[in-house]
């Protein structure tokens, strides 16, 4: 069983959105979510990792980006605690095995808080909106940060593709309004599932600023190498490198 958080089972949620979870993804960001992964897969692999972690996999896109991108030998794995998700994620991803740069492929069941892979296993590690599922009024987080802490490499390369409290106040306040009157309706319509899509849009609105996640990264072991505002703000960039 995850992790609770105050408001709802996150492996629930997931568990039950996760046949419309791809399309609703695409018309809440305007479609720029691809995008958006393509820029945090391109980060990671700046540093030519060879193992790479694609923790909170989900439906497994952006393990599906790393893999497109890679041009040099990768052994990727994607992880998560629902298994409805990586059913999924599976599916997208066959037949990528058989590309040259792909020496391993392979989902993972599990939580964050507690991971089956050995010390410094990883030689870089992508989150790509899921960081926000293992902090936000989560009891675990210490544990989640600890264990990505804990698998990647000393110099590993940590990647955080997430939603961020934009710095502007004008764009703050619209961004405010689209998450409590627009998200959670939304996806209630499209999913079915009111309860989830509230839980989405208040941890997205009350979630970190860029500066508070730097904050967080930095007192867990992590060096920032490169941050970069997205979608004016409302979604960060983070790079940063595990220090010992
Ligand atoms: C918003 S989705 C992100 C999926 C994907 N990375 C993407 O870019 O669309 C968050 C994922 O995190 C997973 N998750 C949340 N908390 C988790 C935990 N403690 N351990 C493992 N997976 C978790 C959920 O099951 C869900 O698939």
């Amino acid at each position: 069983m995850g992790r609770r958080t105050k408001d709802y089972p996150l492996k629930t949620f997931y568990g039950k959105i996760h046949g419309q979870y791809d399309r609703v993804n695409r018309i809440f960001t305007f479609g720029r979510d691809a995008s958006w992964r393509r820029k945090a897969a391109a980060e990671c692999l700046k540093v030519r990792p060879i193992r790479i972690l694609d923790l909170c996999t989900g439906t497994g896109d952006f393990l599906l980006e790393l893999a497109r991108q890679a041009n040099s030998p990768v052994e990727l794995t994607g992880y998560d605690f629902s298994a409805s998700m990586l059913e999924l994620a599976r599916k997208k991803s066959r037949g990528l095995e058989e590309q040259p740069e792909i020496r391993s492929l392979n989902f993972v069941e599990g939580d964050v808080a507690d991971m089956p892979f050995q010390n410094a296993s990883f030689d870089a590690i992508g989150i790509t909106f899921g960081i926000r599922n293992l902090l936000y009024e989560n009891s675990g987080a210490g544990a989640h940060l600890s264990e990505i802490h804990r698998v990647l490499r000393p110099g590993g390369r940590l990647v955080i593709l997430e939603s961020s409290r934009p710095g502007n106040f004008l764009w703050r306040q619209f961004n405010a309004l689209y998450l409590r009157l627009i998200l959670p309706y939304l996806g209630g319509l499209l999913t079915g599932n009111l309860a989830a899509y509230r839980y989405l849009a208040q941890s997205s609105k009350n979630y970190y600023t860029r500066d508070q996640m730097i904050g967080i990264l930095k007192n867990s072991g992590f060096r920032m190498i490169s941050e970069k505002p997205l979608f004016l703000g409302s979604v960060m960039l983070l790079a940063a490198e595990k220090t010992d």
